[in-house]
C-alpha cells in the first residue's frame, strides 16, 4: 500500500491550502493534480476546457494518477473535484474527504474567482453535481473531515491519522 495523502472533496473544499499545511507537517511535497497539469499543458484549467474540453482533462488527469501510482510514495495528492468519478484514488494512498454544504463551497468559489472553475461557471448544473458526488466522496474517503473547521486543524487531524494516533 502507498503511503500518500491524497485529499478529495468538492471544488472550494480547501485541498490544496490543507495539503499546503499537511505537507509541511510531514516535512513531504505537495503534488496538486490541477497545477501539475496546467504546468505540463502550459494553460490554466479555464484554457484547458476551453481548447480540448472536459474528456481530454479527464484523461490528463488519469494518466497522470497512473504515473503516481507507479512512481510517487510519501506525498500530499491534492486532486481535482471531479478526479474521483473517473479513478480510485485508493489505489494511490490513504483518502481523506473534506466535507462542507454546498452554499459554503460556492461562496468560497465566488470568492477565489469562478472563471478558474469551468465546472462550477454552469450555475445551474452546481447543485446536481454536487448531489451526485459526494456518495463517490463518501465511497472512496477512508477518512472523512470537516472543511469548515481551520486549515490547521484539519492538517494537524490528517496528519496525526496517518501517525496513527
Ligand atoms: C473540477 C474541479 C477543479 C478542476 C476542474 C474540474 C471538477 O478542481 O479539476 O476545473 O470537475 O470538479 P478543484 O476541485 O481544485 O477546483
Amino acid at each position: 500500500m502507498l503511503n500518500n495523502i491524497v485529499l478529495i472533496g468538492f471544488m472550494g473544499s480547501g485541498k490544496t491550502t490543507i495539503g499546503r499545511e499537511v505537507a509541511k507537517l510531514c516535512n513531504s511535497v505537495l503534488l496538486d493534480t490541477d497545477s501539475i497539469i496546467e504546468t505540463n499543458y502550459n494553460m490554466m484549467i479555464s484554457e484547458f476546457f476551453v481548447r480540448l474540453g472536459e474528456e481530454e482533462f479527464r484523461k490528463a488527469e488519469i494518466l497522470l494518477c497512473d504515473w503516481i501510482k507507479d512512481n510517487v510514495n510519501n506525498a500530499i495528492i491534492s486532486t481535482g473535484g471531479g478526479l474521483p468519478t473517473r479513478y480510485d484514488l485508493r489505489d494511490i494512498g490513504s483518502v481523506f474527504y473534506l466535507e462542507a454544504p454546498l452554499d459554503e463551497l460556492s461562496q468560497r468559489a465566488i470568492k477565489d474567482g469562478i472563471k478558474k472553475r469551468p465546472m462550477f461557471e454552469q450555475f445551474r448544473i452546481v447543485d446536481d453535481l454536487y448531489k451526485s458526488r459526494v456518495p463517490i466522496y463518501e465511497d472512496m474517503a477512508d477518512y472523512t473531515l470537516n472543511a469548515l473547521d481551520s486549515t490547521k486543524q484539519i492538517a494537524e487531524k490528517i496528519y496525526n491519522y496517518m501517525r496513527g494516533y
